[in-house]
């Protein structure tokens, strides 16, 4: 993602199980172009040892205040120094109650109080330990302070016990940090987005469907949410995981996303319609599974509401944003589909371009005439539409 490229982050790994994890946050954000400087604590090194982290940062690991490589013997300036971010995963109770009184026994927390860029911390212990008072006194200072507290997460922990203390996953940290730092140009304002296929019973076994693999729609979700939106993602039937601060609604028919999606329209800025809704669906769908006869079958079909079209008809309706997926002629169906949905904007592609793809083409579509968009990955390419709609929110 762009926005951690060429981003210095220090990450700062604790004694917990958890710092496993750390490893696979500095290869996502390697990939992604950040420069990773890990401080390794004592604790932390129990775990996993400087090497795994030096082989995957491309950078020498820090572990001692003292360290005799720094020129001027002040590691704790020195490796602050130009940092955009310092990100503490994991967090023991330890370190953060240590971080909340201002301590710096050691090179993590010394750095953390030298800095001069934000730090974030993902908490990672033993429930008991998250829920003490104590620990929840240090949660508190550290949140007075400006530190963002990302997780912890619920669920099955390394002593066996279940409920909240698990490191967020490496994934969810890692669009954490990207969202960090895109601009919040959605600060305050409600996105409604439609996403995947529908699926339309035949019986209970069987249905028509899209197809559609629900990427692009999953990837405005998180970019929506990252530019600072507050995110309803109504989502059909789709194997991806709910993007970090996302609401997700699951439905299956076009009839019960067309509900799902009025039941939150409630104060909603913005609609995108990116599911590929199926336009028919059988008239009765059968109680029973069918048993074949060997006879032709013939299904009847009956419209299935446009959901696009009717919440842009809203009297009070949000900005509306449509995507138009076509085998050809694309400039003159996609056009025609904002004109007859009556809808501010559409995003066009070419079916050929797209489908199931990392990688798309595509051009947007409003008042002031065809905007084509370069090439590039979904996440991308989300990205460059939500600058596009920040814009026409602006100026609407
Ligand atoms: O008419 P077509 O299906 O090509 O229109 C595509 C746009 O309309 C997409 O934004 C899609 O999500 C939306 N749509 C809808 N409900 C339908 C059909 C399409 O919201 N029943």
């Amino acid at each position: 993602m762009g926005e951690l490229k060429g981003k210095k982050i220090i990450l700062g790994v604790t004694g917990g199980v958890a710092a496993y994890k750390a490893a696979e946050l500095t290869r996502l954000l390697v990939k992604a172009g950040a420069s990773v400087h890990v401080v390794l604590t004592e604790g932390g090194a129990h775990f996993v040892t400087p090497v795994t982290f030096q082989a995957l940062s491309g950078h020498r690991v820090w572990a001692d205040l003292w360290d005799p490589r720094m020129g001027n013997n002040m590691a704790h300036i020195d490796l602050s120094r130009d940092a955009d971010l310092i990100v503490v995963a994991p967090a023991t109770a330890d370190v953060m109650a240590r971080l909340a009184q201002g301590q710096c026994d050691d090179l993590l927390t010394t750095l953390c109080l030298a800095r001069d860029c934000p730090l974030l911390v993902a908490p990672a212990m033993n429930r008991q330990m998250w829920e003490h008072p104590a620990t929840q006194r240090s949660v508190a200072q550290l949140v007075g302070d400006g530190v963002t507290v990302l997780g912890p997460d619920a669920g099955e922990q390394a002593c066996g016990e279940v409920g909240y203390g698990r490191m967020l996953e490496p994934e969810v940290l890692y669009e954490a940090l990207a969202a960090h730092f895109q601009p919040k140009r959605l600060a305050g304002r409600k996105v409604v987005i439609t996403a995947g296929p529908t699926f339309e019973a035949i019986d209970p076994v069987r249905g028509i469907t899209n197809s559609s693999s629900g990427k692009m729609g999953y990837a405005l979700a998180r970019v929506c949410a990252q530019a600072g939106a507050e995110v309803v993602l109504v989502s059909g039937p789709v194997a991806l995981p709910t993007p970090y601060g996302v609401a997700r609604v699951d439905v299956a028919s076009a009839q019960q996303m067309h509900a799902a999606v009025f039941a939150n329209l409630d104060a909603a800025d913005v609609f995108i319609g990116v599911a590929a809704v199926a336009d028919y669906r059988p008239a009765d769908a059968a109680e029973h599974k069918l048993k074949k006869s060997g006879e032709a079958m013939t299904l009847s079909l009956v419209p299935n509401p446009d959901i696009l079209a009717d919440v842009a008809a809203l009297p009070n309706a949000p900005f509306c944003v449509g995507f138009a997926a076509e085998s050809r002629d694309l400039d003159t169906y996609a056009e025609g589909k904002r004109r007859n949905k009556k809808v501010p904007m559409i995003v066009g592609n070419l079916v050929q371009d797209a489908l199931g793809s990392d990688d798309n083409q595509v051009v947007i579509y409003d008042a002031a005439g065809r905007h084509p968009v370069p090439r590039g990955a979904k996440d991308a390419l989300a990205l460059r539409i939500v600058e596009h709609l920040g814009r026409l929110l602006v100026a609407a």
